[in-house]
């Protein structure tokens, strides 16, 4: 992908974080992710009252780019305005793995500091339904 792509990819991610409902935390995120066939869904974290009930905006690009049939992700970007860049939860960790394993994922913030790095690195040894289908019984 050219940096160009990549610089689009963070500044959809960054108009994503605008739409985020954060009355909570104040921590906007945004996230976008790019399909192999180069479309781009979006996503924004989403507070519930209940605080547990939150999703957070990578899931939610995930979860809109899946259910309108996309498979093969290409990219992730991530925004927040952050100094140090805010890398995925651990929740969100499992579902990049099981279902955007080979995107590059770009950290940014607000500043356009950008960091790649790959859910490999940010979920080493993770578990995935080879171990569903690998047990004893
Ligand atoms: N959040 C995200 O949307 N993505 C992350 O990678 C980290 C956390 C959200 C969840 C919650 O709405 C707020 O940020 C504070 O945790």
């Amino acid at each position: 992908m050219s940096e160009d792509s990549l610089q689009e990819l963070i500044e959809t991610a960054k108009t994503a974080r605008l739409r985020s409902i954060a009355p909570f935390s104040n921590f906007l995120v945004g996230a976008a992710v790019r399909t192999a066939e180069g479309k781009i869904y979006t996503g924004s974290n989403i507070e519930s009252a209940s605080y547990g009930l939150t999703v957070c905006g990578e899931r939610v690009a995930i979860w809109k780019a899946l259910s309108e049939g996309e498979r093969d992700f290409v990219e992730l970007a991530i925004v927040a305005d952050t100094e140090s860049l805010t890398p995925p939860c651990g929740t969100c960790r499992q579902i990049i793995w099981e279902f955007a394993k080979h995107a590059k994922i770009i950290l940014s913030n607000l500043q356009g500091e950008t960091q790649e790095c790959s859910i490999k690195e940010l979920l080493p040894r993770a578990f995935d339904a080879r171990f569903l289908s690998a047990h004893k019984d």
